[in-house]
């Protein structure tokens, strides 16, 4: 994918710059244009927060409803208390822990905060990436003027497909949607690999509404109490990642125990369908792809979004996968694969 779009690119056509100079992205975003944007969990499709236009035009751009808010990434907490309105302890004592890192936290809004970018909820949701590429593209932006500056950066995928965790995977999933003065950043494979946990700080209960590499383990710790996790996503419209299908590649996905796998694939491939596997061990199958064989939970969570879009690019038409039996980051994988299987 990235060398058609590079062979495109060089013949002139009306696609997304791809560079890896941050300067570079940073200027598009002062420029108004959008920016696809490295982080360490999942790439996102960048706008400046204070351009109501830019911001709209994401969620065009995804095919977003309008009342999803997006996730405000800053440098800092420092800057997180000017987009905050009410940057209480315990968004403070989180911030400073885990960031810059895979945690989203969200408050009560500043009159900073457009209703573009919340959807017009009182709250917004503020987290500071450890990918140095967007961390340089923040301070650029900040050479250049902007006050502590922000950028609203939704993952870089259509709504309701698979996030990207390479600059391939987001011209794969939106080049032919961006315009020339739009770039993507290339940064490199995800580290993380899946989104950032999202923690809700705007009431006295603390609450967990998107689980991620920052677990909930971390954060009781961290606060001294339980915090609760929003446990019905049917309910929960609003907040994209607790939709319960979410995530979903073309190919049908099915859970499997790991005891099962050989016969499901057995009977899949007996009714002519091609099969992919995503497996915790070395397993080889003679009837199926394997896509990815995970060594440890880091290892699936990085690779996962990866093997779901290789069974789409292999064109096969179900995965089957054996989700990892940890805790930690491993609900949170669980997690991811329940909702991609939810729409298969
Ligand atoms: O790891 C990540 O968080 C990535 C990278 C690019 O930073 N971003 C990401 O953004 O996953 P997005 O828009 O795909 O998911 C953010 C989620 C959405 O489900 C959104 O509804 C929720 O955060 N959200 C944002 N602001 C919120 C708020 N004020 N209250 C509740 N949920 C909010
Ligand atoms: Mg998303």
């Amino acid at each position: 994918m990235a060398l058609q779009a590079g062979a495109d690119r060089d013949a002139g056509q009306d696609l997304p710059q791809l560079t890896s100079d941050p300067g570079v992205a940073a200027a598009a975003l002062l420029d108004g244009r959008l920016a696809g944007l490295p982080t360490e969990t999942v790439y996102g499709l960048g706008a400046l927060a204070d351009n109501e236009d830019a911001v709209r035009r994401t969620f065009a751009v995804k095919g977003r409803p309008a009342d999803h808010p997006l996730i405000v990434h800053v440098r800092d907490t420092a800057s997180a208390t000017h987009w905050s309105g009410d940057w209480n302890p315990h968004a403070q004592a989180l911030a400073e822990e885990f960031w810059p890192g895979p945690l989203t936290v969200i408050t009560r809004r500043s009159s900073r905060v457009t209703d573009a970018v919340t959807g017009g909820q009182p709250t917004v949701a503020l987290r500071s990436p450890d990918h140095h590429h967007f961390q340089q593209v923040l301070e650029a932006l900040a050479r250049a003027g902007v006050q502590h500056p922000g950028v609203t950066a939704p993952s870089a995928n259509r709504f309701g497909a698979v996030s990207p965790t390479t600059a391939a995977a987001v011209l794969a999933e939106l080049s032919d949607r961006l315009t020339p003065g739009d770039v993507v950043l290339d940064g490199g494979t995800c580290h993380v690999g899946i989104e950032s946990t999202i923690v809700d700080c705007s009431s006295e209960q603390v609450r967990i509404r998107r689980l991620g590499a920052i677990t909930s383990d971390m954060i009781s710790d961290l606060l001294g109490s339980p915090v609760a996790t929003s446990s019905t996503p049917a309910t929960a419209g609003r907040v994209s990642g607790e939709l319960e299908s979410h995530y979903s590649p073309a190919a049908t996905v099915e859970l499997v125990e790991r005891d099962q796998l050989n016969d499901r694939v057995a009977e899949l491939a007996a009714q002519g369908g091609a099969v992919g596997v995503i497996t915790t061990v070395d397993q080889t199958t003679s009837d199926a792809v394997v896509l990815l064989a995970a060594t440890s939970d880091e290892h699936y969570a990085q690779s996962l979004y990866a093997a779901l879009r290789s069974a789409d690019a292999q064109h096969l038409d179900h995965v089957l996968a054996v989700a990892p039996t940890g805790s930690g980051i491993a609900d949170a994988v669980s997690d991811r694969l329940r909702r991609a299987a939810a729409s298969s």
